[in-house]
């Protein structure tokens, strides 16, 4: 019998949300980069595998890699391999080094990819992302060969940000299209961090848009998310700044890349270190960390 891990709000965990590393190639106008406040340290593999492995144990059948930029870890196959059987494993990435790792990866066990793409306009990648020249290209590559290699569905993550990318919507519907399938785009809230106020784009309002001007919509309430289906293009929306059922539906917990669980992105106090734990100490630990679950999380 399973020992599941449920919070005092009724949410069951089932989720595990990793950052591997807060290293990155980028240095997007937007990020969060998961909250980090500039670690250096990072796990070992051992100590990825030992946190999944109790995580499993308590019936956490997803797991979601993340950084930084998880791909400056040339271990992650590594990582991979060293994994307990999963339903779903992921990564998040900005794809800039996908395209020399996607078969390597999905040979390592990775199931699928979601890919950070908030342009198809090279000079608006470059300002987004502070980007050198080429590397737009290389993103364009990583995401054909993620497709190729089977890390599908691809999902491409699109930060809708005021005056920069809402009219590039449409542009990358047609883009996803191509892949017959093989990739979503992901629409996503800006949450705020840092300096970013002037980027809040009205989601609800390119939400409209989007099925108003649809010839075939398909509405599918999946946990938080809406899925329309448009001409064959997938896209969903993630709005989690409108959080009341973001938060309500929230099943993740996080790890820090140095080691620590969290229960939310936005909650910096209550941290539970697990990065030196015996796994029998960790069994412990979780169930703490769950306990400092709050409701909602704090703007
Ligand atoms: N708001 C919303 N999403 C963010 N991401 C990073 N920063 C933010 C933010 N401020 C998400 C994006 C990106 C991924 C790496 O993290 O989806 O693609």
């Amino acid at each position: 019998k399973m020992d599941f891990l449920t919070d005092a709000y009724g949410r069951t965990i089932k989720s595990l949300r990793m950052s591997v590393t807060d290293r990155c190639n980028l240095n997007c106008i937007y990020c969060h980069n998961e909250g980090s406040k500039g670690n250096t340290g990072e796990m070992s593999v051992e100590t990825i595998s030992s946190i999944v492995h109790v995580a499993a144990d308590f019936g956490i059948s997803r797991l979601k890699i993340s950084g930084g930029e998880p791909l400056l870890r040339k271990d992650l196959e590594d990582i991979l391999l060293a994994l307990p059987p999963l339903k779903d494993v992921s990564l998040t990435t900005n794809g800039v080094l996908l395209r020399e790792r996607a078969r390597s990866l999905k040979d390592a066990g990775l199931n699928r990819v979601n890919i950070s793409l908030d342009s198809l306009d090279e000079g608006k990648y470059k300002h987004i992302t502070k980007c050198k020249d080429g590397t737009f290209g290389k993103v364009i590559e990583g995401i054909h060969a993620a497709v190729d290699a089977g890390l599908t569905p691809v999902k491409l993550n699109m930060v809708l940000l005021k005056d920069v990318n809402e009219s590039e919507v449409e542009g990358m519907l047609s883009f996803a299209r191509q892949f017959h399938g093989g990739v979503i785009l992901q629409l996503i809230q800006l949450m705020d961090f840092g300096d970013v106020a002037s980027y809040h784009a009205d989601v609800d309002e390119v939400e409209k848009e989007l099925e108003l001007k649809a010839g075939c919509v398909q509405v599918r309430e999946l946990h938080h998310r809406k899925k329309y289906i448009i001409d064959g293009a997938e896209v969903e929306f993630v709005k989690p700044v409108d959080n009341t059922e973001f938060c309500a539906n929230c099943n993740r917990l996080r790890v820090t890349a140095d080691g620590k669980l969290r229960a939310c992105l936005l909650v910096n106090d209550g941290l539970v270190d697990v990065s030196h734990a015996s796994v029998e100490e960790m069994s412990d630990l979780f169930r703490l960390a769950v306990s400092r679950r709050v409701p909602f999380y704090r703007k």
